[in-house]
């Protein structure tokens, strides 16, 4: 019995086990297409792989043709098919793993090479079926298999390892994070929080599995650092910094006490700053206090007394929580992420060290979306998120906190993060030093694979990392109840404003 379908080509030339030059058969050429899987023998067994490239040729029109003329009587020459002989298609496969094992449920790297002249075939569809969407617990659907129709699931326990989903601007990453999030909450009960950047997002279809939250935080929880952050005191300035400090920890002091409520934490913030005299010369505390003022003046809907102090109850488990931060400034953003963040990250540490006794802290494993990481984590800046982001990429694995970086451009996100996640989602990349860089983060990526990348529709992603089975090219399911986020329509628009004038102008008359 063959290894797979139909018969497409042969193995040329040398082959490695990992990688062999096919040339196709002319029956086959109109169903190849790169991202398809073929299989082919090895001593060994049956092989499957990943084709990655298709190049098409004729020895009679080389690169070196000077003389349009004779291209011509060539080219009437193939369409005859006289010399159809005279034209390739050939292609590049990478070889992924043994067949059986992968019908284990396992993955087997080939060690053995294919010989030149061993026929390839098409990856039967059953076996496909069998790898991409296995009926086990934790896998979900987002999408097909690009090249034939066959469900591609990825494993959700393996998402802890980090995501990242990248693409050029309108390539459908806010689509695959819809997806990932409503079959995530949908399917698993699981809890996920989205950081929207541009308020597109609505319930998803979750209805009351949904919050969408205003980004508020109780002045009782802000840490000094975001205090700091949202002040924007320069990194030079001690002395005022000092002063903050140690208001903060006495104000911090006062409420643990039960001497102030949350409702007064900022006002008594302020008064103790004000009576920080110590080594501080007036002219600081004056500069610590503006500070403070323009916190308030800057961020009073964010910082709310009338917030929950629980995080369970801002952050649902078995939710999804999204909040709308597209009021917000980039220092505003960055204060609420990476409180969420730290907050997750700490209270999961607890929730694990005193789970056994009278538990507290955050009870079940979340995934954390940022979008924009670009900008919230970005390359040549430090920001509070970016600390925090870092610190969940190393240790959020074995606390059950999983991060999901959404950007349109990887070359300007952290890439100490980056390189963190395993899991990569790469729709569309134009950008040669983009998808250079998305290369150096991620190993799986093959020169091939991101040859593809600019060529992708929307939709469309190359998909690797340990929630994988296997590298693969996938086209990601819609997800109808994305509030918005494709390009508006600006010439309706327009021309509705001439509409409803016209209207106007239509009532005027009537009435004189
Ligand atoms: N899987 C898909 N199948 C079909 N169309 C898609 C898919 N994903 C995205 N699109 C189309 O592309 C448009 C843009 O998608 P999306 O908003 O997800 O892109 P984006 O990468 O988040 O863009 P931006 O960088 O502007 O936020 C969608 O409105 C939709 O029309
Ligand atoms: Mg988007």
């Amino acid at each position: 019995m063959s290894c797979g379908e139909n018969l497409v080509g042969w193995i040329v030339g040398e082959s490695s086990p990992a990688r062999s030059l096919v040339i196709f058969s002319h029956d086959s050429k109109s169903n190849l297409s790169a991202g398809m899987y073929l299989v082919t023998e090895t001593p060994k067994g049956c092989v499957l792989g990943i084709l990655e490239s298709l190049v098409s040729g004729s020895r009679l029109l080389p690169n070196s043709v000077t003389d349009p003329n004779s291209v011509n009587s060539v080219i009437s020459a193939i369409n005859q098919n006289e010399m159809l002989g005279e034209t390739y298609l050939k292609g590049n496969v990478m070889w992924l793993s043994y067949l059986d094992a992968l019908k284990n449920g396992s993955i087997d790297s080939p060690k053995v090479p294919p010989f030149p002249g061993t026929i390839v075939y098409s990856a039967k569809k059953e076996d496909l079926e069998n790898i991409f969407s296995p009926n086990e617990k934790g896998w979900i659907k987002i999408g097909k298999l690009s090249t034939i129709d066959v469900d591609y699931k990825i494993n959700i326990n393996k998402l802890q390892r980090h995501l990242a989903i990248l693409a050029v601007t309108g390539g459908g990453k806010s689509n695959t994070v819809c997806i990932l999030s409503r079959n995530i909450i949908k399917e698993l009960d699981g809890t996920v929080v989205l950081f929207d950047m541009h308020g597109e997002y609505g319930d998803l279809g979750l209805g009351d599995k949904a919050n969408i939250r205003k980004p508020i935080i109780n002045p009782a929880k802000l840490s000094f650092e975001e205090i700091k952050d949202l002040s924007r005191l320069p990194e030079n300035a001690i002395n005022q910094e000092r002063i903050l400090r140690r208001a903060w920890l006495k104000t911090m002091d006062e409420y643990k006490k039960g001497q102030i409520s949350a409702a007064d934490f900022m006002e008594k913030l302020y008064e103790n700053a004000k009576e920080e005299k110590g080594d501080a010369n007036k002219r600081e505390v004056d500069g610590a206090l503006n500070k403070l003022e323009d916190i308030k003046s800057m961020y009073d809907e964010v910082i709310d007394p009338n917030a929950p102090l629980e995080l369970k109850e801002i952050i649902e488990p078995g939710k999804l929580t999204i909040f709308d931060l597209s009021e917000l400034d980039e220092i505003g953003a960055d204060a609420i992420v990476s409180h969420f963040l730290r907050r997750l990250l700490q209270e999961r540490k607890l929730w694990k060290r005193t789970k056994s006794g009278n538990a507290t802290g955050y009870p079940v494993p979340a995934f954390t979306v940022i979008e924009e990481a670009h900008i919230l984590i970005p390359n040549k800046r430090n920001t509070l998120t970016s600390y925090w982001a870092s610190r969940i990429a190393r240790e959020g694995r074995k606390f059950g906190v999983g991060l999901i970086l959404v950007s349109q451009r990887p070359k300007n996100v952290n890439p100490d993060v980056l390189s963190q996640t395993n899991n990569k989602i790469i729709l569309k990349i134009v950008e040669p030093q983009d998808i250079e860089y998305v290369q150096d983060a991620s190993e799986e990526l093959s020169q091939d694979l991101a040859d593809l990348l600019p060529g992708l529709n929307p939709g469309e992603a190359i998909i690797i990392g340990s929630m994988a089975k296997l590298p693969a090219l996938v086209k990601i399911e819609l997800c109808n109840s994305k509030k918005s986020g494709g390009d508006i329509d600006i010439v309706s628009e327009w021309s509705n404003i001439n509409k409803s004038n016209e209207s106007i102008d239509e009532d005027l008359k009537s009435v004189f």
